[in-house]
């Protein structure tokens, strides 16, 4: 079967890897072992996205409201965030991925933090795609913090109060320089958005598959990519893009 060509224009893509718990528990496994698994197929799904030609890829690790889990599941949590990092720098230089940690990383234990830190520092002259881990990451965070931002450099007369539009305010948010979403996919059957990038999302369209985010593949990104491939994006106006 030939592999399906994707034509229309596609410069970010959004995952809210959901459905890990479910998962496991399917299979009669502890919720952190559906963790490991979803960690383990990340790599598999950026290859994927990489084939069709996606530049851009964010995908949500962990809420501002995940911290009100079991603070043993946090910890698995963040033990196989800090692991990936680490361990798959080499795949990251090989690709020429820059990686772009988005979220507040001050609440993260200090060796998160760390990992965080240098994954970006080793990649960051990396230009040929970038993927975004959304950790600690919440939509309505990001704007007031990308308001508070703003505020500052005003106070400091470094920016005056007509700078400030639709455009300019994108260059506060953690995704500043990032194209915004083209398609957000969501896994594991859910139909909300959890305060996953509230502002970059605006005209993003929404793709939401049954497919839990452990079992996410090639082919499951590819019936997505169809979907996405088939709807009319008019941005307010009347003609089809
Ligand atoms: C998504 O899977 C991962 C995170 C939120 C970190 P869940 O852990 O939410 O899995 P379900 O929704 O309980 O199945
Ligand atoms: C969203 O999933 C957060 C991540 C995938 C990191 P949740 O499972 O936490 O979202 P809700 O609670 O179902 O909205
Ligand atoms: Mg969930």
């Amino acid at each position: 079967m030939p592999e399906f060509k994707l034509s229309k224009k596609l410069n970010h893509i959004a995952f809210i890897m959901d459905g890990n718990g479910r998962w496991a528990k399917m299979r009669g496994l502890p919720r952190f072992l559906g963790h490991k698994r979803a960690v383990e197929i990340l790599t598999g799904v950026f290859d994927a996205c990489m084939d069709y030609g996606i530049r851009v890829i964010s995908c949500y690790a962990f809420s501002t409201e995940n911290w009100n889990r079991p603070q043993d599941e946090i910890d698995h949590l963040m033990d196989y965030l800090e692991e990936f990092l680490e361990k798959k720098l080499d795949y990251f230089m090989g690709k020429g991925a820059q990686i772009r940690i988005s979220g507040d990383l001050s609440r993260l234990r200090e060796s998160t933090r760390l990992a965080c830190q240098k994954a970006m520092n080793e990649t960051k002259d990396n230009s040929n795609w970038v993927i975004n881990v959304c950790l600690n990451y919440g939509g309505r965070d990001d704007i007031v913090k990308a308001a508070r931002k703003f505020a500052e450099r005003y106070k400091k007369g470094e920016v005056e109060l007509d700078s400030l539009n639709e455009e300019s305010f994108k260059d506060y948010l953690y995704t500043a320089g990032l194209p915004d979403v083209d398609l957000m996919v969501r896994t594991s059957g859910e139909e909300r958005l959890s305060n996953f990038l509230l502002y970059q999302n605006a005209y993003a369209e929404f793709v939401f598959t049954e497919t839990k985010w452990p079992d996410f593949d090639k082919k499951a990104l590819t019936e997505c990519l169809k979907e996405f491939e088939a709807r009319k994006r008019r941005y307010g106006g009347l003609k089809d893009e």
